[in-house]
């Protein structure tokens, strides 16, 4: 892919009353790359992509999409687009196969059920797309919810913690999608709380703590922060769970306080 620039945002500052949740934001994610956004519960990571998603406004900063403007083109944005939040989209009453028509529809594609069923064989829901919603695990909910926001093929896809609940095949199913996409030249930012996530997925990991990308490059940019350790002969390459504890520092669980 080029080295075009599909998310832009500098300076981006948000507070809630007098919780300075972001002071100031840069990054920069390159067409067709997958970021992973890693912080501790309360960072700001789904701040910034409703931000970034023109879902909520920035008390400072500017921030481009896919070329627009969020500020002064939100429409624009919107069009390039879609955001999978941390709750899940789905119609619980319909099933799963009519979920994926259903919005098929509302974009107006021309073969919604061609569509739908295309989606519900890539994310391993065939068997299950005549069910109801409702009859679904969560992992199955969260596929179904996942492809949902890639129909029309957006060129820029967030992911505000894709696997949060999944059992592991569900998460590699889910990986496996994400890879795909990056492969066809989508762009995608993912938020996730999960290290291993990041290290799977990511081509650059930027780390939001305090309110600012305290750290942003690849996973082995990252881990060069660290030196090896030695233990007796043996070298060990510091993982990432390593590096981002120096960065951030063990926390408590909740980290309201800023
Ligand atoms: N609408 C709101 N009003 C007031 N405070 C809010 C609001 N939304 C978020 N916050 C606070 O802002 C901080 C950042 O929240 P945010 O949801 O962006 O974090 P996060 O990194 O996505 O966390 P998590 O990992 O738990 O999803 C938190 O302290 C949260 O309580
Ligand atoms: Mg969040």
């Amino acid at each position: 892919m080029s080295t075009e620039t599909a998310i832009r945002a500098r300076g981006i500052r948000k507070s809630y009353g007098d919780l300075e949740v972001l002071r100031g934001v840069d990054l920069d994610v390159a067409s067709g790359s997958i970021v992973a956004l890693l912080g501790s519960n309360g960072a700001g990571k789904t701040t910034l992509v409703r931000i970034l998603s023109t879902l909520l406004t920035a008390d400072e900063g500017t921030a481009t999409v896919h070329g627009f403007d969020v500020g002064t083109a939100p429409a624009d944005v919107r069009r390039s687009i879609s955001l999978t939040g941390q709750f899940a989209a789905v119609d619980e009453m319909l099933t799963g196969r009519e979920n994926l028509v259903l919005v098929a529809r509302l974009r107006h594609l021309r073969t919604p059920g061609a569509i739908a069923d295309d989606l519900l064989a890539r994310f391993s829901l065939t068997d299950a797309g005549p069910r109801r919603a409702a009859t679904y695990s969560g992992g199955m909910r969260r596929r179904l919810d996942i492809a949902m926001s890639l129909i029309g093929d957006p060129p820029v896809i967030f992911l505000d913690e894709p696997t949060t609940g999944l059992d592991p095949q569900a998460r590699i199913e889910v990986w496996d999608a994400v890879k795909d996409l990056a492969r066809g030249g989508t762009t995608v930012l993912l938020t996730t709380q999960y290290l291993d996530e990041a290290e799977q997925l990511a081509d650059r990991i930027a780390i939001l703590h305090r309110g600012t990308i305290v750290q942003h490059g690849t996973l082995a940019e990252l881990k060069r922060l660290l030196p090896p350790t030695e233990v007796v002969h043996v070298e060990k390459q510091p993982t990432l769970e390593e590096v981002f504890l120096s960065l951030v520092g063990p926390v408590p669980h909740h980290e309201e306080s800023s």
